[in-house]
């Protein structure tokens, strides 16, 4: 098969070389993308005079017709004709003849790949935006159906303080909600037309690039089109991003692994979200969220690939470029499916609230509190503290909670104790105590939950 650059050659390429340089078996993912950019640019070129009229028509319904064998999987793709781009220019050819060739007029690889590349980046963050908006729904769900919950708050995966479950859940919706945000601020940098900078310096074509931006819905053009052919930068953006989504995931998949453990039993994950042992009959585990939670170490590393793919490349276009796809690719999958996955996931959960009242019983999460009554009471903080440790100590060295001590006990360590310290040992007082701004009192997680909704539905 000759190849669309092959005039200059006088000896074939080597097969070793031909499958050293393909990237059609992946890039091909990209074809409606191609497809849609080079209906846009022979519309151009026939509306500019360029070509003809009768020319781009006939180019435009040879697209529409390939686009068509592609859905239907009728196409075949061949590795020796290199990439996405020389496949489908190839197939015009074959199907319309002679002027299936004048696409390419005014046009580079390199501004088409990067168009392409565009459009699907564009594609793929509408579609993250809106997979995390529904895993934002699930949490809010399951948050309010859970609010007269109180768990424990961790610190150091210590017993820390009582705090609502909903507030603990809530925490995530504000990690995705900046997440989102990050995504809908990089779309703008996005989505600007490569197409019209050719192969890296512009053409002497009288194209019109910003009509072909209009119907790509394109915002802008590139100002400088060496730029254009050259950066990624927007890829690495958008790795970086989707780095941060899996580690907010695998945070929460790390919480649900530990939760649903025999040994804290605060929650169950459905049948159908775990898998069981070929060996240990009894054993249930949470291998989805394992994996959401692995997952996030092929997602960094893609991001480490790509900025190294970049480094110290000379302007403009060079093929160590092409490696980008792999690695935006399955970023894209990768995030997708875990937000797909945990929003399922979320829904399988079953909560065992006598485990967590238990375990409210457990680490002396009440001592911040006994300090504070000591501190609205007059004494500084740093000597309530002094003192509450003190009484820790001799409740751990008498096997008692803290509210099992007597009146008489307390009195031996500060004369300012009195019988309304017991209402300060409920986790109940204790949430609702916690009422400054964005505290886990029943009054703060209602009304965030009110916000959440309301950011849910905007
Ligand atoms: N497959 C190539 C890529 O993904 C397309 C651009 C090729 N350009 C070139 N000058 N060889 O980067």
């Amino acid at each position: 098969m000759s190849k669309q650059w092959g005039g200059r050659f006088e000896e074939k390429t080597d097969p070793v070389v031909e499958a050293f340089t393909a990237s059609v078996h992946y890039d091909s993912r990209l074809a409606m993308y191609d497809i849609q950019a080079s209906i846009a640019h022979a519309r151009m070129l026939g509306r500019q005079r360029i070509i003809s009229q009768k020319d781009a028509q006939k180019i435009v319904q040879g697209l529409e017709c390939i686009r068509k064998e592609i859905e239907q999987g009728k196409f075949v793709w061949n590795p020796s004709l290199e990439d996405v781009h020389t496949n489908i220019e190839h197939a015009l050819i074959q199907k319309i003849g002679e002027c299936g060739k004048k696409l390419h007029t005014a046009r580079s690889r390199n501004d088409q790949v990067a168009t392409d590349v565009r459009l699907w980046t564009r594609a793929q963050i509408d579609t993250i935006i809106d997979l995390i908006t529904q895993f934002q729904g699930v949490l809010v769900e399951f948050a309010e159906a859970h609010l007269d919950i109180i768990t424990p708050g961790f610190t150091h995966l210590q017993p820390a303080q009582p705090v609502l479950l909903a507030h603990h859940i809530l925490a995530y919706f504000e990690m995705f909600q900046r997440d989102k945000m990050r995504f809908k601020e990089l779309r703008p940098r996005v989505n600007i037309l490569p197409l019209g900078a050719t192969a890296l310096a512009g053409t002497p074509h009288p194209i019109d690039p910003y009509y072909v931006a209009e119907q790509l819905g394109f915002e802008q053009l590139c100002a400088n089109s060496m730029d254009a052919v050259s950066d990624r930068d927007f890829l690495i953006e958008f790795c970086s991003y989707s780095a941060l989504i899996m580690m907010h995931l695998s945070r929460w998949c790390e919480e649900l692994i530990i939760w649903s453990s025999p040994l804290f039993g605060f929650i169950g994950i459905g049948d159908a979200f775990t898998t069981g042992s070929s060996i240990m009959p009894q054993k249930k585990n949470p291998d989805v969220a394992e994996l959401v939670r692995g997952k996030s170490g092929r997602v960094y590393g893609h991001l480490i690939a790509l900025l190294t793919v970049m480094k110290s490349l000379p302007l403009t276009y060079n093929r160590d470029m092409q490696e980008d796809k792999e690695v935006v690719f399955d970023t894209a999958d990768t995030v997708e499916n875990s937000l797909i996955v945990c929003t399922k996931m979320v829904s399988s959960i079953r909560v065992n609230q006598e485990n967590i009242q238990r375990a409210l019983d457990l680490g002396y999460m009440e001592a911040t509190d006994l300090a504070d009554y000591l501190v609205e009471r007059g004494v500084s903080f740093r000597e309530a503290h002094s003192i509450i440790g003190k009484i820790v100590l001799y409740a751990i060295k008498n096997k008692k909670h803290l509210r099992e001590l007597s009146m008489d006990e307390y009195k031996s360590f500060s004369s300012l104790f009195d019988k309304d310290v017991f209402t300060i040992l409920q986790p109940t007082t204790i949430v609702k105590r916690r009422n400054s701004p964005g505290g886990t009192s029943p009054y703060w997680v209602k009304k965030a939950l009110l916000k959440a909704k309301k950011q849910l539905i905007k």
